[in-house]
């Protein structure tokens, strides 16, 4: 029979016993039971069987008694028992948590003796629990704290308050058995009647907490001095710095800014950014930040192709424009997104700029204008040279030979006037060389394609390096305007002098014509190459001003190593003088 049968049936007997009905039967049958006896006493022997059947009837009662007494008493122990074992198993349960449990737990009686230390008290404290228990709980306090923590239990105990957290606002410390001090965090409980009380404390060890709250505010300091260092930094820049977030409101407006935009901070910020942009821009300014936003790009250049403007804040209402140069940058930060713009005002060097251009297309035209009037001096010398002193040379030469025919009688002079005959040959000829070289007649004359290929020709006669020239372009060659022709032709000079003066080439190409709606020429060689410093060089004007007549017609030039490892020059012009 399993315990709880047990239980059930001796739980039903014990209520059989007590029914009210048995307890009255049974008294009404012991009174009639004492009747009985009170008459066969004083019948005495008169009635025997009365005696005897009352003694026998007392007999049995008296048996019966002892039977239920023995059976009671039975039953009580085995009450007994069982309590003993439930209370055993609870408190085997109780210490199975105890032990299991991640806090130290400690417990002790009204002498502050530990009665119960469980495994993380053991690990805590370093000590085993054998060696715990009944010692006093301060072995585990600081010496210096031990006094006030008598207090605080004696006054705890005084509370009837049954639990509460220790050291709520100071930090607590344990001792371990090594001598080292820990910090604790704490609670306490109290049990039991006056003279009885048990006192449990539950603890953890938070060192690793102190230290990580201790880092957390090392680190709090460091970044708090960072943040001030950093806005003396944005505030000290000479840039203007503007801070939006994703509505355009200004969060941060620096010192410089208030300067460029002639407002102070305190008005500035909460506003929205477009008050400083001028109101054609504002849409585009807008959207750009939002792409730049989607970019993920953390900074970049604003406005690379255009220039920027920004508006600023005049006693007048309009606000008067003003270019900038700026960038901007993206972070977020607890979930929000910051633009940054760093901007300065640009009006002084834009100013600069436009003058410095202007003052280079004013030099440019200058010196073209120069060549040109060196041009119309050089062909009107060449003319002259060539027209009237080639006609006066040829006058010289008729009348010399008439001359000669006269007065062939005197041998003397008939030597003579051939002498003078040979040195009019060569002053004829020299004019004819003076005036090409000054500008050949037949660029005007016959277009550019021909004189192109008389001075291909020439240098390679003078300077015995061989010369390959090709044109292309049916005829377009001549139909180009002035100084068109003439910069193509001052270009192909300077290319075939610098190949004789300076690269010891043996071949030479020269190819001209009209391409893709441009002049262009190429003059190649096959010597020794052209280094960058070479192009650089300060005294040497030839390239620099190929390229300065070249850009002035709005060309390209472009002077570098060739494939073959010689110098190449490329010139290429629109055909058309520029309006
Ligand atoms: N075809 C070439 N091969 C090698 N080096 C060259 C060639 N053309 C030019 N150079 C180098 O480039 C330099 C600059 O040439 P550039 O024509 O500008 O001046 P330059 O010929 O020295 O003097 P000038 O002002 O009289 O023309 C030359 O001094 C020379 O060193
Ligand atoms: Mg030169």
């Amino acid at each position: 029979m399993d315990a709880g049968n047990r239980n059930r049936l001796i739980s039903v007997n014990k209520g059989l016993f007590r029914h009210p009905a048995v307890v009255g039967a049974g008294a009404a049958a012991l009174v009639a039971l004492l009747i009985s006896n009170a008459v066969a006493f004083m019948r005495g022997l008169d009635s025997p069987w009365l005696l005897g059947t009352v003694i026998v009837a007392d007999m049995l009662v008296i048996g019966v008694g002892v039977l239920v007494a023995a059976r009671e008493v039975r039953t009580a122990e085995h009450g007994t028992a069982l309590v003993r074992n439930a209370l055993e198993e609870s408190e085997a349960r109780l210490a199975a948590i105890v032990d299991s449990a991640m806090d130290a737990i400690v417990t002790v009686d009204e002498g502050q003796r530990i009665v119960l230390f469980n495994r993380a008290a053991e690990q805590l404290f370093r000590v085993g629990r054998r060696d715990a228990i009944g010692t006093p709980l301060e072995r585990f306090l600081p010496e210096r704290f031990r006094r006030s923590h008598q207090a605080h239990i004696e006054h705890f105990a005084r509370t009837g308050v049954t639990s509460r957290r220790m050291g709520d606002v100071t930090t607590l410390w344990g001792l371990r058995a090594d001598g080292n001090e820990f910090p604790i965090e704490a609670s306490i409980s109290q049990a039991g009647l006056p003279g009885q009380r048990y006192f449990t404390v539950i603890l953890r060890d938070i060192t690793l907490r102190k230290q990580a709250e201790v880092d957390a505010e090392r680190m709090r300091t460091a970044l708090t001095s960072t943040q001030a260092r950093l806005a003396a930094i944005v505030d000290s820049a000479m840039d203007a710095v503007i801070t939006v977030d994703e509505d355009q409101k200004i969060v941060l407006f620096n010192r410089a800014a208030e300067q460029v935009f002639g407002v102070p901070r305190e008005e500035a910020i909460g506003s929205l950014l477009d008050r400083f942009i001028p109101t054609r821009f504002r849409g585009a300014h807008r959207h750009h930040v939002e792409q730049f936003g989607k970019t993920g790009v953390t900074s970049r250049r604003m406005g690379d192709v255009t220039t920027l403007w920004a508006l600023r804040a005049t006693d007048k209402n309009e606000g008067s424009e003003f270019p900038i140069e700026a960038s901007i940058s993206q972070a977020a930060e607890g979930g929000r997104h910051f633009y940054t713009v760093i901007l300065r005002d640009i009006t002084v060097r834009k100013q600069y700029e436009d003058d410095l251009r202007r003052s280079q297309q004013e030099l440019r035209e200058l010196s073209a204008r120069v060549l040109e009037a060196r041009e119309e001096e050089k062909t009107l010398i060449a003319r002259e040279l060539h027209d009237e002193l080639g006609q006066l040379l040829t006058a010289l030469k008729m009348d010399l030979s008439w001359l000669r025919e006269r007065v062939v009688a005197d041998a003397e002079v008939a030597r003579k006037a051939g002498e003078m005959d040979a040195m009019l040959d060569q002053t004829v000829s020299a004019t004819r060389r003076i005036s090409a070289s000054l500008r050949p007649l037949m660029l005007d004359d016959l277009g550019l394609a021909d004189a192109a290929a008389w001075l291909v020709d020439e240098f390679a006669k003078r300077s015995s390096i061989s010369c390959t020239y090709r044109e292309f372009g049916d005829g377009a060659l001549d139909q180009l305007a002035k100084p068109v022709a003439t910069t193509m032709y001052r270009a192909l000079q300077e290319s075939l002098t610098n190949i004789g003066r300076h690269s010891s080439a043996k071949n030479a190409w020269v190819v001209l014509g009209v391409e893709g709606g441009m002049v262009s020429l190429e003059v190649e060689d096959d010597g020794r190459g052209i280094a960058p410093a070479d192009i650089a060089k300060s005294r040497s004007l030839g390239l620099k001003g190929m390229r300065e007549r070249v850009t002035y017609l709005g060309g390209s030039f472009e002077v570098g190593r060739a494939a073959r490892g010689g110098t190449r020059v490329r010139v290429s012009v629109p055909p058309q003088e520029k309006p």
